[in-house]
């Protein structure tokens, strides 16, 4: 695509965003921000909604499982080694460490909300939780494990008289997933600060908070980082504004992205849009971990993704309105 084409991409991509109802305030003019509660069922951010459906007995199982290095080659990693729950479900290293200390090719994204988004990994290889366990159960850099070792280990345990007691039988391939997969069902974070605002308390958000939401939408943020998650209902490339990789200066096998799935020439650098739900508590950032500071996160996304300078005020005030998505009492509940 020639420069005048990614400009007509971004364009369509802005206008996705105003039918999925983003309120476009000119930027700068945050003051306008006093948005009765009748119209924030227009709002491009969605409020998030407790699981239906779940068997407390699989959450558990699942719990459990999460938290057990059982799962790994050695006994040394868990799935909570680089998702830790308590401090947003992601590892805050560039790229994960797993057995032996080897090294991923991919920043960990927050487990947290995951259930939402239309596909799991950053090029959406899985298309269901379920399908997803056996990426990093069995990826040499993750926790290196074989099915059939790993299912045996859980026979020999105490996880025998669990698995017959919750899905009738020996623990199987399926009722892992199933029970991992349930687990993180029930990883939702509903009660945030913007959620309340969402429902109609004004009280909710300071001030600077919606001045920085205002923000986020005006400049178009929201047009990919939107819906329920903050993100994760879409891919999009990444450098619709300039070359990111070639400016960075490397490129590497997973910078490919969504075409590493689909081998579509126009899938390279397109990824999922990341959920921002709990983006302050998960640097550093993109796929390649490759920026350490939140600010500078949304300066690139301001050049690359809109051809647009953020002014350095309305970052800080779109990073206090990102602050406002985590909900640290589930982070630190069950
Ligand atoms: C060694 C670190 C490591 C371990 C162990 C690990 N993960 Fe991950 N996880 C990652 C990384 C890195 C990614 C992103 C990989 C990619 O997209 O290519 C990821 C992605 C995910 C995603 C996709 C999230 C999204 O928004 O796309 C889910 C869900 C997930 N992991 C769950 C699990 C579960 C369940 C386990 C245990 C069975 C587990 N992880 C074990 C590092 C790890
Ligand atoms: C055209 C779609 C698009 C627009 C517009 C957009 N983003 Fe993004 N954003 C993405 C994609 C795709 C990624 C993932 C890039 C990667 O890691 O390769 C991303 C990543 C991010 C990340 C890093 C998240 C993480 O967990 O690593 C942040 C923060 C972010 N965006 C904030 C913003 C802000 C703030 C704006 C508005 C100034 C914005 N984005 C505009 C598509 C978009």
């Amino acid at each position: 695509m020639g420069p005048s084409l990614h400009r007509l991409a971004a364009a369509a991509v802005i206008g996705l965003g105003i039918g999925a109802g983003t309120c476009m305030v000119p930027a700068g003019a945050a003051e306008t921000l006093a948005v009765p509660v009748a119209a924030r069922s227009h709002e491009a951010i969605r409020p998030l909604r407790a699981p239906l459906g779940l068997d407390p007995q699989k959450v558990a199982l699942g719990r459990k499982l999460f938290h057990d290095p059982i799962l790994s080659a050695d006994n040394t990693i868990s799935c909570a080694t680089c998702h830790p729950l308590a401090k947003g479900g992601a590892d805050n290293l560039p790229v994960s460490l797993g057995v032996k200390g080897a090294a991923g090719t991919a920043n960990s994204p927050t487990v947290y909300n995951t259930s939402l988004n239309l596909a799991q990994f950053w090029d959406g290889r899985a298309t269901t939780l379920e399908e997803q366990v056996n990426g990093p159960l069995t990826h040499p850099a993750e926790m290196a494990a074989t099915w059939p070792d790993v299912l045996a280990r859980l026979r020999a345990s105490a996880y025998g008289r669990e698995f017959r007691a919750v899905y009738g039988a020996e623990p199987a391939e399926a009722s892992v997933r199933d029970a991992i997969a349930s687990f993180e069902r029930s990883l939702v974070t509903l009660d945030s600060s913007f959620d309340r605002w969402l429902a109609g308390d004004d009280k909710a958000l300071a001030d600077e908070q919606k001045r920085g939401y205002a923000l986020f939408k005006s400049y178009g943020c929201a047009s990919c980082h939107q819906g329920a998650n903050v993100g994760g209902n879409m891919f999009q490339r990444f450098g619709f504004f300039g070359n990111w990789f070639l400016d960075r200066g490397r490129s590497t096998q997973a910078d490919l992205g969504r075409f590493n799935v689909t081998g579509k020439p126009s899938d390279k650098y397109v990824f999922k849009v990341p959920s921002l739900r709990l983006v302050t508590l998960t640097p550093p950032y993109f796929h390649d971990g490759s920026v350490a500071d939140l600010k500078q996160a949304i300066r690139l996304m301001g050049q690359y993704q809109l051809g647009r300078d953020i002014a350095e005020p309305d970052i800080d005030l779109i990073v206090a309105f990102l602050g406002s998505l985590v909900d640290p009492a589930r982070l630190a509940g069950p």
